[in-house]
């Protein structure tokens, strides 16, 4: 049977090697449009993408055609981002344990700021651009100790997490930055977690952020950027209802709460809601195994390509994109050896066969990037909607 079901061309699909990601374009160049539309209402609005969730170069490419500037975690992610074209003015790199090679590969290649988590880091990044006679811009990541309300594995803010500097410390940071010249402090840098939807969590944020810029104001400490991270959410249940993020409210959220010095630039570092919704998993059926209670059926992918759910329990939407057959519940399941290769229990999906092709919707964010070759797996293909026309 061939068909188009929904937005998959299924006769494409049907000649290429699975599993393998596949890249919905017009939904990422959407998403942009979006993004630039909603964040230029304000005209010091800078949005960054965190390439952490895809570093595709395919995707990365469309993305700095928009516009938008690369927020790396990594020395690779910074090679990633500037083979895409990402100009280095536009780079900020994270990130709680940077090695020496990757902060002399951002001073080579002058990135525009590093965001820094200790004072430890902070000496090194002096020493190192010392000896390259350079200065480098660093922002604070202050740890704000705002609890966002996701998953305990990707909250992020709060006092106990490893990340960033506690606002106690912020201002003695702040002054052991001013002794050491091979450093430039030049702003604040936050992220409270992710797949947040309640804009509450970003509220709070912004309360935060204004209660320490006027403790430094008081002692005449000025910033010239606030980053905020990224963290906005995606509805994972209904991919097709609201494609595109509700970056309105986001970003009038910080424009309304947020007291930003008119000197001041706010930046941006959204990761998923740039590139969740248009990327699908597409996996073939194995087989499908009758148990005493319950029906598997077991994928050609598995956590090797997808491993949210298995990590986090995370829900993916799936569907049976080549069968239009009454609806039965399965136990979904990949082919490697864990039993917690499962991507989801008791799923409804219209009646399923062997060579069947099943898509796990919403998976263009921490879905390829995070794959693995365990089991000596190859690892997933990739293709956008470009390539398929
Ligand atoms: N900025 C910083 C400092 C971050 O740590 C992160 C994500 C982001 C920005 C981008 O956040 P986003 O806009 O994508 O929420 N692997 C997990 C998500 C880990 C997020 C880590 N940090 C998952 O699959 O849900």
């Amino acid at each position: 049977m061939n068909f188009m079901k929904g937005i998959f061309p299924i006769e494409k699909f049907r000649q290429l090697r699975t599993p393998f990601y596949f890249y919905d374009t017009k939904v990422l160049r959407d998403t942009l449009t979006c993004i630039n539309q909603e964040a230029s209402r304000y005209d010091n609005f800078e949005v960054h993408y965190a390439v952490k969730a895809n570093a595709n170069p395919k995707l990365l490419t469309i993305i700095r055609e928009n516009g938008l500037g690369a927020d790396c975690v990594s020395g690779g992610e910074i090679k990633a981002a500037l083979q895409a074209g990402f100009p280095a003015e536009k780079i900020v790199f994270a990130g709680v344990g940077k090695a020496d090679w990757e902060i002399e590969l951002g001073l080579d290649n002058n990135i525009f700021c590093f965001n820094v988590e200790s004072i430890p880091e902070l000496e090194v990044i002096n020493y190192l651009a010392s000896e390259k006679g350079k200065v480098a811009n660093v922002a604070f990541r202050i740890n704000p100790n705002v609890g966002a309300h996701t998953h305990a594995h990707i909250t992020t803010g709060l006092a106990e997490n490893k990340f960033g500097i506690s606002m106690d410390d912020m201002e003695r940071v702040i002054e052991v930055a001013g002794e050491l010249k091979n450093v430039n402090f030049i702003g604040l840098h936050f992220h409270i977690g992710s797949q947040i939807l309640d804009m509450g969590d970003f509220v709070a944020l912004c309360n935060r952020i204004n209660e320490l810029q006027d403790k430094l104001e008081a002692r005449h400490i000025l910033v010239n950027h606030i980053n905020v991270g990224g963290g906005l959410g995606i509805d994972y249940e209904h991919p097709n209802r609201q494609p595109i993020p509700d970056f309105k409210s986001y970003f009038a959220t910080y424009a309304g709460q947020l007291k930003l010095r008119p000197h001041q630039t706010l930046h941006f570092e959204l990761g998923r809601a740039v590139v969740c919704q248009c990327g699908s998993l597409i996996s073939q059926v194995l087989y499908v195994k009758e148990g005493t209670k319950k029906k598997f059926a077991i994928l050609d992918a598995g956590m090797t390509d997808l491993l949210r759910p298995a990590l986090y329990q995370a829900y993916h939407k799936m569907e049976n994109i080549t069968s239009e057959e009454a609806v039965q519940t399965y136990d979904v399941v990949g082919p490697i050896c864990e039993s917690s290769d499962v991507f989801g229990k008791a799923v409804d999906l219209n009646g399923v066969k062997r060579g069947d092709l099943i898509a796990l919707r919403s998976a263009g964010a921490y879905g390829e990037i995070m794959a693995s070759a365990y089991n000596c797996r190859e690892l997933p293909g990739s293709y956008t909607s470009d390539e398929l026309r």
